[in-house]
């Protein structure tokens, strides 16, 4: 019976250290420690035993089932706590893998465009001043030494609302505006904004597009302050190397009026498809504000001056990234658009 006994203890003992997981040493322990397994069994087969064997023989049996039960509360914890282990694994999170990439909405490149320039006029000192875009034709025309009839109205016709009430053509008339706001006091102003012409749009023109102007109004504003205020800006939006040429223009609103050309960031000046082989690039108009404009808006020529510009962004944009039709700038095409990463931030 001793020799049954251990047979059985080194059976169980090695039942139980072969199972994988809770549900199979829960049927170990039923087969072998519950009340039809054999150890049970033994106990009750100990009636037939000698009276004085019986004590020892239980003691034996009671000491194997102990061991045995021992063997199988220290399995129990190991496959429990092995359960755990997996599942966490299994609802681990791997923080190494990629992220779903989220799609980042960026700045239109014309936004882009007139917000570099306005940043660059902020550190020199420049307000940002608006104006409607539905315009009186005095402040988009007449302020501006354009009366009615004047033959230089004929290259900004535009959309009325009524006689007095236009869409206005530039954004000039926010010169006016500024001015009579300003009481005579000296300021510096950059105005970005919308403007309308009636032009049939290509890759060229657009019926609505953007401009900034500038203004600075003061004593002793000079002419060359104009140019190096320029000459500062081609270098700053095309490069350090970059030359300004002065041509003379015509403008109602300045006098003298010139046109600004900035030598070719492309081929530096030798000639190239950008520059159509002239070696100069057209930017912006630009001239000392005409005596009848600061007068109109109730400042005295005599005692003070000042210089205004005028630009397109789209066509900065247009020459900064190789945008061969003002269109694209319009269409919201995602193709187009996402081509503009902000990279710099
Ligand atoms: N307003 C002019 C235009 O639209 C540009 C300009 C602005 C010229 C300021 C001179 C001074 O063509």
């Amino acid at each position: 019976m001793i020799e049954q006994l251990t047979q059985l203890k080194e059976e169980v003992i090695e039942k139980i250290t072969a199972t994988e997981n809770i549900k199979q040493l829960n049927e170990v322990r039923v087969a072998y420690l519950g009340k039809k397994g054999p150890i049970t069994d033994l106990l009750k087969g100990m009636g037939k035993l000698p009276v004085e064997e019986r004590p020892k023989m239980g003691a034996l049996v009671n000491e194997v089932r102990a061991e045995v039960q021992h063997i199988h509360d220290v399995r129990k914890a190991t496959l429990e706590e092995q359960a755990i282990q997996e599942q966490l694994e299994k609802e681990a999170i791997d923080v190494t893998l990629p992220g779903r990439p989220v799609k980042v909405a960026n700045a239109h490149p014309l936004t882009r465009v007139i917000e570099e320039i306005e940043d660059l006029f902020i550190s020199m000192g420049y307000e940002v001043a608006e104006g409607p875009e539905v315009e009186k034709d005095y402040y988009n025309f007449e302020a501006l030494n354009l009366p009615k009839g004047h033959p230089a109205r004929d290259m900004q016709d535009t959309f009325y609302i009524s006689e007095e009430i236009l869409m206005r053509t530039h954004t000039s008339p926010v010169q006016a505006r500024t001015m009579e706001k300003k009481q005579g006091a000296s300021f510096k102003i950059i105005c970005p904004g919308k403007v309308f012409r009636r032009d049939n749009d290509d890759a060229t023109h657009s019926h609505q597009f953007t401009q900034i102007e500038g203004l600075v109004v003061g004593e002793n504003i000079r002419m060359s302050d104009l140019k190096g205020t320029l000459d500062i800006f081609a270098k700053k939006m095309f490069g350090e190397d970059r030359e300004i040429r002065l041509r003379p223009s015509f403008f109602p609103f300045t006098e003298p009026s010139v046109e600004m050309d900035i030598s070719c960031f492309k081929c530096g000046g030798e000639g190239c498809n950008v520059c159509k082989h002239t070696g100069w690039i057209e930017i912006l108009g630009a001239g000392m504000v005409h005596p009848n404009v600061l007068s109109m808006a109730g400042y005295d020529p005599k005692k003070v001056s000042g210089f205004a510009f005028g630009m397109g962004p789209e066509r900065i944009a247009m020459l900064k990234y190789g945008v061969d039709d003002i269109r694209h700038f319009y269409t919201n095409d995602v193709r187009f658009l996402s081509q503009f990463h902000r990279t710099e931030e």
